[in-house]
Order: C-alpha cells, then sequence, then structure tokens
C-alpha cells in the first residue's frame, strides 16, 4: 500500500461500541435478514433527549425538544421518544399520521417544511401547532379551520432572511420562512384570522452550522416577538429548529490529517485519494487550489446539545450584548428545539456484508463489492466521510495489515460507489466479512433508499441490551414496554 494508512475512524459511545463488539450477532443477523441491515438503538434516543434537557435546565429554560422525524424513519425510535416527554416535528403527512400513531398527542407535535390540504387538516384537526411558511399558507389554514368548524389552530410564523445589528447580512438565502423585513403583512394576516389561529411565536430553522449564523437569527426573532407584543399579540416562544450536529469521528487528528492529504492530493503533490480524481469540491487550477471543500466537519469539538448551550450563551449586541438565553428566561419565553441529526446521534449502525474483493491486475486499491447500493448507507449524500469496522466472519483470513480498497455498491451503475474517497482498513477483508458503518441512524439509512434494480430496501431492527447481552426484534414489532422493548 503506497503511504500510511489516512484512518478516519468512527467516534463509538460505551453502547455502540458494546454493539459492535456484538461480532457473533451481527453475523448471525445478516444471515437471518440479510445485508445490507438497519439496526437502531432505541434507549440511546432516550439519553439523548435527556441531554438537551440538561442544557435546558442549566439556563432555566421551559420550552420543548422536538425530535425531526425526518431524519429516521424509524418506528422504534420514535415509540421510544413517546415514552419520553419529548415532542416530535413532522414534515409530512406521512410523519403526522407515524407520531399519531406511535403515541404522541397532537400537543407534542410540530409540522413544519411545505405542506400539503390533507397534512394541515390533519394537523389542524388534531391540535398541532403549524409552523407558517408565509401569509399564503396562513391564509389557507385559517380558511380549513373555518370552514370545517375546527378549533383555533396554535401557530408558529417561520421567518428567515435576518440580519446582523450593522450593515454585514449574515443568514443565508433560504427558499423557506418570510424574511424579516418582509413581516409586517404576516403580522397583518395574523390579526385577520386570530378567530382560526392563535399565534404561540416564532420559528428559524438554518442550514448551517454557524454558531455565530444562528445567534443573529435568534436575537432577531427576538425582535419580531416584540413587535407581536407592540400590536397586542402574545406569542410565548421561539423555536430555534435543528442543525445542532454530530461529531462523527473519534480523532480530530485523523479529520486535521486527511483533509491535508485530500488537499495535496488534489493538487497533484500526492497519489490520489478518491475514485477518478473526486475532489469533494476542491480542484486544482494550475497549481492553486479552487472551491471548498463540501465535506462534513467529521471531527466537532461542539456539536449536540453542547452546540445548543454555546447558543444560548451568545450575546446578544442589538439587546445590551446580554447572553441570548438570559434574554429568552427575562420574557419568559419558550425555548423549542427540533434536532434532528443530533438526537440520532450513537443511535444506530448499518452492517453490509463483503461481497468479492478483486484485486486490480495493475496493482493499487482492492476493488471491494458490498451487498448494499449507496442509498443505502448514504453518509456521503450528507459528505460524511468514516470508516466503516471491519467485522471478519469466523477469526478471519491471515492479517497482512492495512490495505487501501475503494468501496463498491451492489447496482451495475459506475456511480454505486459507497463511498467516493480510498478508504483504509486494519487489514484485507474477505467476502463474508462485514462491514459495520458506525451512527448512520441520521439521514444515512433510509432517507435516500430506493429498491432500484428491484433490490430490496434495508431490513430495520431495533436492539437493546438485557444484562450484558443484546437483545432485538423488526423495527416495527418495537414497543416502548417489557418485554419487547427491553425498556423498565
Ligand atoms: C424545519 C426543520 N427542523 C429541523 C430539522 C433538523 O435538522 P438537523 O437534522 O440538522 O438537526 C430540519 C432539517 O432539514 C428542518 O428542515
Amino acid at each position: 500500500m503506497a503511504g500510511r494508512p489516512l484512518y478516519l475512524e468512527p467516534r463509538l459511545e460505551p453502547r455502540l461500541r458494546s454493539l459492535v463488539a456484538a461480532t457473533g450477532m451481527l453475523h448471525a443477523l445478516t444471515d437471518a435478514l440479510g445485508s445490507p441491515l438497519h439496526v437502531v438503538v432505541p434507549e440511546q434516543i432516550a439519553e439523548n433527549v435527556e441531554r438537551f434537557r440538561s442544557v435546558y435546565r442549566a439556563h432555566h429554560l421551559p420550552g420543548q425538544v422536538f425530535y425531526a422525524h425526518k431524519a429516521n424513519r424509524s418506528s422504534a425510535l420514535l415509540r421510544r421518544l413517546a415514552a419520553t416527554d419529548a415532542g416530535v416535528d413532522v414534515a409530512s403527512l406521512g410523519e403526522l399520521r407515524h407520531a399519531l400513531g406511535a403515541g404522541f398527542t397532537g400537543d407534542r407535535i410540530t409540522a413544519t417544511g411545505p405542506k400539503n390540504p390533507e397534512f394541515l387538516w390533519l394537523a389542524a384537526r388534531a391540535g398541532v401547532t403549524v409552523s407558517v411558511d408565509g401569509d399564503a399558507e396562513l391564509d389557507q389554514l385559517a380558511a380549513l379551520v373555518r370552514g370545517h368548524a375546527l378549533g383555533r389552530v396554535r401557530v408558529l410564523l417561520r421567518l428567515s432572511g435576518f440580519e446582523a445589528s450593522g450593515v454585514r447580512v449574515l443568514s443565508r438565502r433560504s427558499r423557506f420562512g418570510t424574511p424579516v423585513p418582509e413581516v409586517k403583512p404576516l403580522l397583518d394576516a395574523v390579526e385577520r384570522h386570530t378567530d382560526a389561529v392563535d399565534l404561540t411565536g416564532v420559528a428559524f430553522h438554518l442550514d448551517t452550522t454557524s454558531v455565530a449564523e444562528k445567534a443573529t437569527a435568534l436575537e432577531g426573532s427576538l425582535a419580531v416577538l416584540e413587535a407581536c407584543r407592540s400590536r397586542g399579540l402574545r406569542p410565548r416562544a421561539v423555536d430555534v429548529g435543528g442543525g445542532f450536529g454530530i461529531s462523527y469521528l473519534a480523532e480530530r487528528e485523523q479529520w486535521d490529517a486527511y483533509t491535508s492529504e485530500l488537499t495535496a492530493a488534489v493538487l497533484g503533490r500526492r497519489p490520489p485519494l478518491t475514485w477518478g480524481g473526486h475532489g469533494y469540491g476542491l480542484r486544482d487550477d494550475s497549481g492553486t487550489l479552487r472551491g471548498t471543500l463540501g465535506l462534513y466537519p467529521g471531527h466537532r469539538s461542539v456539536a449536540g446539545a453542547a452546540y445548543l448551550d454555546e447558543l444560548l450563551s451568545q450575546p446578544a449586541p442589538s439587546l445590551g450584548g446580554r447572553p441570548l438565553a438570559a434574554l429568552l428566561l427575562e420574557h419568559l419565553y419558550d425555548l423549542h428545539t427540533e434536532p434532528g441529526r443530533a438526537l440520532l446521534d450513537q443511535c444506530g449502525l448499518t452492517l453490509a456484508r463483503v461481497l468479492e474483493v478483486r484485486i486490480p491486475p495493475s496493482g493499487g486499491e482492492l476493488l471491494v463489492r458490498l451487498a448494499a447500493k449507496a442509498d443505502d448507507i448514504a453518509l456521503e449524500d450528507h459528505g460524511v466521510l468514516m470508516d466503516p469496522v471491519l467485522v471478519p466472519r469466523g477469526g478471519g483470513g491471515p492479517d497482512d495489515g492495512p490495505v487501501a480498497v475503494h468501496l463498491f455498491g451492489s447496482l451495475c451503475l459506475e456511480t454505486d460507489l459507497i463511498t467516493r474517497r480510498t478508504v483504509f482498513l486494519p487489514r484485507r477483508p474477505a467476502p463474508g466479512d462485514l462491514l459495520v458503518f458506525a451512527n448512520t441512524a441520521g439521514y444515512a439509512m433510509d432517507f435516500h433508499a430506493t429498491r432500484a434494480q428491484h433490490q430490496p430496501a434495508a431490513r430495520k431492527i431495533a436492539a437493546w441490551q438485557d444484562g450484558a447481552s443484546w437483545r432485538w426484534c423488526l423495527d416495527d414489532q418495537f414497543w416502548p414496554i417489557t418485554p419487547s422493548g427491553g425498556v423498565q
């Protein structure tokens, strides 16, 4: 193998580490249920909610943690969550039906995203809070409420286009929400529809990892809440959306080393690190590096609940420089959050069996074909680069040290690459071995999954610890009660 291996080892907390170590069970599961196979760990999502709750407590803030359902279709995770005090953020009619069927009552659900009339009607009917995108949606909702003699619906106004105090516009353009400078007609619409809707607050969701951008948005939201109050409206909450993130990798040094070597490879200063010279957004322009690295920051020093804590501790320059948490508390506002990815941290993994290991006649990296499609393990769709853990069948073959491999999927498509980069494994895999992709519950399991070429979509199971051993059932069979759920 040319050069030293550039590992990107996954961060494994004790529960997921224990599951990865249950190698006999992982092989037995894929033998029985096929490859690929998704495993979710419902107990972990309850623990993750508790981590968010502890940040609320530290800042003395009331409010709700709404799990962004879109990140995983699992019933087991949703039902386990229904047994906590968390809420759920649904973004489609199907997700709303799923949440109601998992045991969430309407007062624990918020509806976000683009909505069709059926979704709006069921949300209104079930007493769900609706995050409205603009005045047209508000008009539509009010007409539904009146036309069907429904009760007043709680609404949040989704905002976007926040401006920092000063001249620089910090928040990027969004196709969702009402830009703050255009909020007046929306507030007029709220006043027109007070018989049909109850304005409970404002909301935003920014697709960014930048704390500064989110702090600007939260500060801007507080200003809009003031504008509502000066009109005699009584909003009481601000919903800061999701985007708290995950730190996927165990070691910062590995991430730093990988990204600098990738840059060198793009500039032709070392052998390529990707299939077909892919640059993940970077390119060589006659010796000058151009473009931007389109990857998720694999190692993050602040993510999840700690990111919320950091956001709440940011000062609000236009409001006397006081921390955002103090301002929320002073106004007795509820703080709502909609974490998707962050609540799914350490909540699952995906197993894929090795079908073929080919040694190219010209030498170089091994070509490893898996019994899985790229859309079953969609880490790269989200820019996440992370090594799988190799679980040999039996004792595995002779261990002759690290190898560089390319991981291909099972479709007859040139583009069906499980990862575009060269992956370094600590030893050579063999057909029948398993590759365990850790931490795939957030968006990588089923958000993009297809049945292309009539290949089955991966099955999903729920697993939980029972003393020293692991137990499991099909995802849809899991309910948070004994004996199947393993909870209390
Ligand atoms: C409105 C809204 N809330 C929450 C989320 C969840 O974001 P994340 O999974 O990054 O926490 C999304 C993601 O698209 C969203 O659109």
